[in-house]
């Protein structure tokens, strides 16, 4: 591993000291000025976020010298990014200009970034999805340009499925029993190390994530929903929760409760899982040369529960610009060309990103390239949001509460029913009800 990722490391260092040539295709790009500046550009560290963050600003800067563009490396748990943000923003820094955020930041991040209507053509913005960029529109300013979309799948091993004779699991139950046959056959084996699913259960966004889609798919539930009104306090949400509870130490390691998506990520890899939920980033990664699931694998839609709904929760990050930026209008600049179609093409290629233009999704390259697009038709179909525009700047304070009282079910403090009724209570006091 310490290997690999050195020999990482060399890679992206050898690459950033080529000089960048103009590819094929690649557009003309507008620097918007000719004054100097450096800025700084925020960006994730999942998977191969920093080596394609390099790669853009390399052809950034090689069209445009006057501008220096830095990559700064985030945490990789969106809480602990928002959490960054906030100091940044509360001290009005000016150390970052392009700030890479989730698609449920815009009400909380409004005030502190600058309306990028100023900076975009409208043709250029007419490719993005209407949904995404009137998601990041906030009293009529665009918080940030969509950079990538985002949508868990159920990653599922295709060479254990037909060894142990198992169907796709359709439903929740399903997949415990596939899970916990597999396991039980690998583990005979001799490896001891095998699980049968792993997903993200640390007490973090993520799980506000995964526990939406069990709630959803159980109970139609999504938390706050669209009118404000809360839904956690039922039977069949305690259930949802009560029931993922049973998978930890079971069919999923212990350690679950305080895995991100990398670390699930990490086990699949390794081939030591039958089942994953992640997002999209996952595929192409699963499919490379390290990648002992490499060939061996496919994706379906999450499983569904007693609401007989499906959900796969609808994610994603925009491009935005600080309103403390000393240079607005080269940062600008660099959030318009990071997350142009062209960048987003080969980050869809290469990386399995998933486009915000909707030019992409005809893209004759990408359709080839990228045969599980079919099997994603109906995650995309089937995106369940979190409640971020109805909560607005409260949004963080409600997921927090929401995922702390999912992480109290799933290490067994106390069960779905009473975790229920204490977060409606505590949801009642954030918004105010
Ligand atoms: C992915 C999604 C993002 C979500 C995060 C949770 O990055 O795109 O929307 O908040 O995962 O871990």
């Amino acid at each position: 591993m310490k290997k690999a990722l050195f020999l990482m490391l060399v890679l992206v260092l050898v690459a950033s000291a080529l000089p960048v040539v103009a590819q094929d295709g690649m557009p003309a790009i507008d620097c918007l000025t000719d004054e100097t500046a450096t800025v700084v550009v925020s960006v994730g560290s999942v998977g191969k976020d920093i080596e394609f963050g390099q790669r853009a600003a390399d052809e950034f800067m090689a069209a445009c010298p006057n501008i220096t563009v830095q990559i700064y490396s985030l945490p990789e748990s969106a809480t602990d990014i928002l959490g960054y943000y906030l100091q940044q923003f509360e001290a009005q820094s000016s150390e970052i200009d392009v700030f890479q955020f989730d698609v449920i930041w815009p009400g909380i991040l409004a005030e502190h970034m600058l309306n990028m209507y100023d900076y975009i053509s409208e043709d250029a913005l007419a490719d993005y999805f209407p949904a995404i960029v009137e998601n990041n529109t906030v009293d009529g300013n665009l918080t940030g340009i969509p950079w990538f979309n985002d949508a868990p799948m159920l990653y599922y091993r295709t060479d254990l499925l037909d060894e142990y004779g198992v169907e796709v699991p359709q439903t929740w139950e399903e997949l415990a029993v596939a899970a916990q046959t597999i396991q039980d056959g690998e583990r005979a084996k001799g490896n001891a190390d095998f699980w049968g699913y792993v997903w993200q259960g640390n007490a973090y966004e993520g799980l506000t994530c995964d526990g939406l889609e069990w709630i959803y798919t159980e109970a139609g539930s999504t938390i706050v929903d669209r009118e404000g009104n809360i839904t956690v306090n039922n039977a069949a949400v305690a259930h949802a929760l009560d029931r993922a509870a049973t998978w930890v130490g079971t069919i999923s390691p212990e350690g679950v409760t305080s895995y991100q998506e990398e670390d699930s990520r990490a086990v699949w890899q390794a081939g030591n899982a039958a089942f994953m939920r992640n997002w999209p980033y996952a595929y192409s990664l699963g499919q490379g040369e390290d990648s002992a699931v490499a060939g061996i694998f496919n994706v379906a839609l999450l499983p569904t529960g007693a609401a007989d709904l499906r959900a796969a929760t609808q994610g994603g990050w925009q491009l935005g610009v600080s309103k403390y930026s000393q240079n607005p209008t080269a940062a600008a600049a660099v959030a318009i060309y990071f997350s142009s179609p062209y960048v987003q093409k080969y980050r869809s290629l290469e990386g399995s990103y998933l486009p915000t233009a909707m030019s992409l999704y005809s893209d004759a390259d990408l359709l080839d390239a990228n045969p599980y697009y079919a099997e994603l038709f109906p995650v995309l179909s089937n995106t369940v949001t979190r409640p971020s525009t109805v909560t607005g700047v409260l949004y963080n304070q409600v997921s927090t509460a929401f995922f702390t009282a999912a992480h109290s079910v799933l290490v067994g403090d106390q069960d779905g029913a009473t975790a229920m009724e204490l977060l409606e209570l505590d949801l009642q006091d954030i918004l105010g009800q």
